[in-house]
């Protein structure tokens, strides 16, 4: 199925709806296209790619009848499909954005939107004058120890969250020392930009406070002291009253590891790899359910389903995503401030 129309809906609920997938690497195989396949809602018909290897990946993952281009623009000239999904490096996430929107198609993009909060700002607005749907993957909302943890502070097990602190550790970016992640041209940050958005959807959306009005942070070359990017970053948001937040990233680590604590001002809860643990003021430590995760998926295509849901919903009404644009415009804006406050030593940042 394909429609022309600006803004289309998908069509009926048994039809899949077709789209294209932008840039076929390791997370458009691993990820997206498992997820595709296990939501079953869509099919990808084809695929942009300049990577010969990689389009060839691409036709042994999708059949011989998909049809390949070795750029967005050459798919765009052939094809009308309903929507595009974006996972090109991220410094070409606003063009690549922005291109698909002239052309009226609905977009999926990979994190981070943009990698300015300028370009972050146009692409929403353009997407509202042509009425498409446009969705970032916030993926990790959908880790079933996330899940849970949501599920606790709804429960009201910590009381009114107050203070989260979050760290993510890794040896090395997604990708080795080789990856575009340590190349300022192709990542538009470090590891801020890159796991940073992350850890701020998810902090957000775990203390619920609100936007932040203040943002503080350093960045550092710790391994990767060659590379045109950070390394390691710490950030700290304030939100008015006592409500802070704390995220530390580095990929200068010696072993992998994520760990969360939530305070609120009736217990707390920390996340510890897959596991949830809730302390209620006064009561003893228990764990809070989680689901079983898929086993042996780095890519977390597992994770990947549900945000389909959500586009399909933006498809029917693009209003549906407002919380994704606003979860997006919010991301983008604290790192945009959190590079501004590091470039001054630490500073703070005030945002609007
Ligand atoms: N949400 C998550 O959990 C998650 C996980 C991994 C990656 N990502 C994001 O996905 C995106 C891609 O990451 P990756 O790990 O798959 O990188 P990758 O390097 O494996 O894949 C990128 C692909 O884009 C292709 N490409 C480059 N320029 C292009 C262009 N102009 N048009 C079309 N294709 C182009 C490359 O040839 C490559 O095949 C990044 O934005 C990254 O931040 C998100």
């Amino acid at each position: 199925m394909t429609d022309e129309r600006a803004g289309a809906g998908p069509a009926a609920a048994h039809e899949p709806i077709e789209g294209a997938l932008v840039g076929f690497g390791g997370v458009a195989e691993h990820g997206h296209l498992p997820g595709f396949q296990r939501h079953g809602g869509f099919a990808i018909t084809s695929v942009a790619e300049p990577d010969a290897t990689r389009r060839e990946r691409a036709r042994a993952a999708l059949g011989p009848a998909a049809r390949l281009y070795a750029s967005l623009r050459d798919l765009l000239a052939a094809e009308k499909p309903v929507f595009v999904d974006v996972a090109v490096p991220p410094a070409l996430h606003a063009e690549t954005v922005a291109a698909a929107i002239i052309a009226r198609r609905h977009v999926l993009t990979e994190k981070p939107l943009a990698t300015t909060l300028a370009d972050a700002e146009s692409l929403l607005a353009a997407a509202q004058r042509a009425g498409v749907a446009l969705v970032t993957a916030h993926n990790w909302h959908y880790a079933p120890a996330f899940r849970a943890a949501r599920a606790a502070v709804q429960a009201g097990a910590i009381g009114r969250p107050l203070r989260i602190d979050f760290v993510t550790e890794r040896t090395e970016p997604a990708g080795g020392p080789d990856s575009w992640r340590l190349d300022r041209s192709l990542a538009g940050g470090g590891i801020l930009m890159d796991h940073g958005w992350h850890q701020l959807y998810l902090a957000l959306g775990l203390l619920g406070a609100g936007a932040p009005r203040s943002v503080r942070a350093t960045t550092a070359r710790r391994r990767f002291t060659q590379a045109s990017v950070e390394d390691t970053a710490e950030v700290t948001l304030h939100f008015g009253g006592d409500v802070e937040a704390h995220l530390v990233l580095t990929w200068a680590a010696t072993e992998r590891r994520t760990a969360v604590t939530l305070s609120g001002d009736g217990g707390s809860l920390a996340i510890d790899g897959a596991r949830v643990l809730v302390r209620e003021t006064g009561g003893a430590q228990r764990d809070w359910p989680v689901l079983p995760d898929a086993p042996d998926d780095s890519w977390h295509a597992a994770w990947f389903p549900p945000v389909l849901d959500l586009f399909a919903a933006a498809l029917a009404s693009p209003a549906t995503a407002a919380p994704n644009r606003q979860e997006a415009r919010m991301c983008q804006s604290v790192i945009d401030a959190a590079y501004r406050s590091a470039a001054r030593g630490g500073d703070p940042v005030a945002l609007s």
